[in-house]
């Protein structure tokens, strides 16, 4: 069986379940209420451990199967994304628990945005499924946060769950790429890889003088270009790039620079676009500019 690959988020890191997971597994169902809403009752040591041997043998179609979540190195939840047994067709099923210590965090909400991401923009998956209880209103909530549709209800282990899907995002007039000549590969990807890989984008292709990274439906290329060839973000061509940034709080954090990046304009941030705009400008060693735009309400 080939795991899925490992994700990352802003706050968490999602990868494989492995067989060294089985204690965390353990202690992360020891709270009935975590199982409230399934039909096994995992505070049982000994379901929950079949929880994770089942889920250890199984062989989903590649770039599927199962995830622990991590924050800050410890096992905080499970994620999956598997063929569904009970909804027919191409997509697939997601599943997740979050410790109820972390309730109301977020955390549940960002790590399925994740998953949704790798299916839809990585796999390609036409849809993806969840069943859930029609009384799970965190479950609910978080699948209506992260733009599942309530198309109908299904019995299921004897009980009344919604069945939700996820589409992927339209693509088409969507931005497909943006590619980079850089005069140094290894500053480009120190700097660029650094704030791309903070924001969410993965690594998507590397060749030797080149590198890019995906975010949804968009990737972006910075490749070697021979000496000499200087940016000028002043003169005719790319002025530089604007991203969405998440919070003002988020955005706060970029705003000082550092990994290859230094501050622009920085005697008006977080202004200077604009008194309604919020953004931190920030230049890299080899003179690109980018724009890390606050768009989303704490
Ligand atoms: C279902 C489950 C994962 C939901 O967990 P959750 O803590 O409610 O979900 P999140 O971590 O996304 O937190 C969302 C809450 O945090 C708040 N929040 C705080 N910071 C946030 C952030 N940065 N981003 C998003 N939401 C944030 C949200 O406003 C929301 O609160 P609200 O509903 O009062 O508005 C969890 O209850 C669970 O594991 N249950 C047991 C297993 C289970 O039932 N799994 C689902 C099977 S279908």
């Amino acid at each position: 069986m080939t795991p899925p690959p490992e994700l990352a988020t802003g706050r968490l890191r999602l990868r494989p379940l492995a067989p060294a997971d089985r204690a965390a597994v353990v202690a992360l169902f020891a709270d009935p209420a975590m199982s409230r809403y399934f039909a096994a009752d995992f505070s049982d040591p000994a379901q929950a451990r079949a929880l994770v041997a089942e889920r250890l043998a199984a062989s989903p179609p590649a770039g599927q199967g199962h995830w622990v979540i991590e924050h800050a190195g410890a096992l905080i939840g499970l994620a999956s994304l598997r063929p569904s047994s009970v909804l027919p067709g191409a997509g697939a099923e997601i599943g997740y628990s979050v410790a109820t210590e972390h309730a109301g965090t977020g955390f549940a909400t960002e790590a399925v945005t994740a998953v949704l991401e790798h299916a839809h923009d990585f796999l390609g998956l036409p849809a993806v499924y969840a069943l859930v209880h029609e009384d799970n209103a965190a479950s609910l909530a978080v699948s209506a946060r992260t733009g599942f549709l309530d198309v109908g209800s299904r019995e299921h282990f004897g009980a009344t769950h919604r069945v939700l899907i996820a589409l992927p995002p339209a693509r088409r007039g969507r931005l497909h790429h943006v590619e980079l000549w850089v005069p140094d590969l290894a500053r480009a990807e120190q700097s660029w890889g650094w704030l791309l890989g903070r924001l969410g984008w993965r690594e998507f292709q590397r060749w030797p003088a080149g590198v890019s990274w995906r975010s949804g439906v968009t990737y972006l290329v910075v490749e070697q270009v021979h000496a000499g060839s200087e940016h000028d973000r002043i003169r005719s061509g790319l002025n530089h790039l604007a991203l969405h940034a998440g919070t003002r709080a988020e955005v706060d954090r970029f705003a000082g620079g550092g990994h290859g990046w230094r501050p622009l304009f920085a005697d008006r941030y977080p202004h200077a676009g604009g008194p309604e705009h919020y953004a931190a400008y920030l230049e890299n060693e080899d003179g690109f500019e980018v724009e890390l735009v606050a768009t989303d309400t704490p």
